[in-house]
């Protein structure tokens, strides 16, 4: 059985989704000369009460797929169904509606708070666009009570974002997330702009939101070590695609394909036992531009075990055929034409 199949009741199904930007020259007439593939093809299934971890390197397309699930731009093709509804032709009220009920949590509580906002109006700011859910005279009550399910006290409602600390203004924003009632929130990097030792309370916070509202998360992040607690299942992302999509022992104990044993090799490990046995895998090369995609699997230009066939065929995410029958851990999806075979690490990637 492979991770996808073992949601149950999905909140959100995501097939073949697209964004591609116009890569326009000149000034005046902004001829297009090609295009921006930030996102290229993305299938991901998240279930009602599942956190989801969506991880790779800047640039490959995380905070694309983001916008997109939370309405904020419309995808090139693809479907976005939100509890069984094809929800990227919407528009008017019915958009209106799906968008109050998957909500972002932004990665920099730095820029997106407005400064000349009181945390009361910030907060509350959510229902001048849906008043249904509050009306004028209950407003107040109900910022006082996010502030107080944040962890923050209700009384600073009338403080500014400057008089808080980075983790206290990112619990402002889970603040205002949460003040429509979402059914998803959909997390971008939400801890990656604080200190390490303020990250591990808005991530266990984030857990107790989600055990007491029954929130669905997509939890967005550059390194697989940040999701691995929160996370139910990791799909690893490379240049607008998943590579690599399981549960956590899937990912982190058997991970198959190349760039995911990659990332799982920097990930600093304290035991400095485990530390020495520990092969190092050093990434050559840059991440190509989405721009200027390379042909077959896209990531042959970085790969350890890339060969000619690579050049030439898509490797499509699914569980290798070898795998098929087998009940373990390794059978879940991979986008790699040889993830079957055992990881053989290069020259010069040594112990590290
Ligand atoms: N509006 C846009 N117009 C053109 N290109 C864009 C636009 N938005 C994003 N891109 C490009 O799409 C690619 C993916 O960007 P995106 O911000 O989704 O990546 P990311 O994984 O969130 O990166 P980071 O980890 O740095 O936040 C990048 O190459 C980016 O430059
Ligand atoms: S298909 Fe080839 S290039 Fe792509 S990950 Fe697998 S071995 Fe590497
Ligand atoms: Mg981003």
């Amino acid at each position: 059985m492979t991770s996808e199949t073992s949601v149950s009741e999905p909140v959100l199904e995501v097939r073949d989704l697209v964004k591609h930007y116009p890569l326009t020259r000149g000034i005046v007439l902004r001829k297009q000369v090609g295009s921006v593939r930030a996102v290229d093809g993305v299938d991901f299934t998240l279930g009602r009460g599942e956190a989801l971890g969506l991880v790779g390197e800047s640039g490959c397309g995380k905070s694309t797929v983001a916008r997109l699930l939370c309405h904020l731009e419309k995808p090139t093709a693809g479907t976005i169904r939100f509890k069984g509804e094809d929800v990227t032709r919407l528009s008017g009220r019915a958009l209106k509606s799906v968008r109050r009920s998957v909500q972002m949590v932004f990665q920099d509580p730095y820029t997106s708070l407005n400064p000349r906002m009181t945390v009361g109006d910030i907060v509350g700011e959510p229902y001048e666009i849906h008043p249904e859910v509050a009306p004028k005279g209950e407003r107040r009550r109900k910022v006082r009570e996010l502030l107080d399910v944040v962890g923050l006290d209700p009384d600073f409602v009338n403080r500014y974002p400057h008089q808080f600390s980075g983790g206290q203004r990112q619990r402002i924003g889970i603040a205002r997330a949460l003040a429509l009632r979402p059914e998803v929130i959909v997390a971008d990097e939400p801890v990656s702009a604080l200190d390490v030792s303020v990250q591990a309370q808005v991530v266990n916070l984030l857990e107790r939101l989600q055990a007491e509202f029954g929130l669905s998360y997509v939890f967005i992040a550059h390194d697989l070590s940040v999701v691995r607690h929160i996370s139910d299942r990791v799909a690893v992302m490379y240049l607008g695609r998943i590579v690599e999509t399981g549960t956590d022992t899937e990912i982190y104990e058997h991970p198959t394909h190349p760039y995911t044993q990659a990332l799982l090799s920097a990930v600093p490990v304290p035991d400095p036992e485990a530390r020495s046995r520990r092969e190092r895998i050093i990434l050559s090369g840059d991440v190509p531009s989405p721009a200027n995609v390379p042909s077959g699997c896209r990531f042959r230009t970085r790969c350890f075990k890339a060969r000619e066939r690579c050049a030439r065929e898509v490797p499509e995410l699914a569980v290798p055929e070898e795998f098929r029958d087998a009940a373990g851990p390794v059978a879940h999806p991979s986008a790699c034409l040889f993830a079957a075979e055992r990881r053989v690490v290069p020259q010069g990637n040594g112990p590290g």
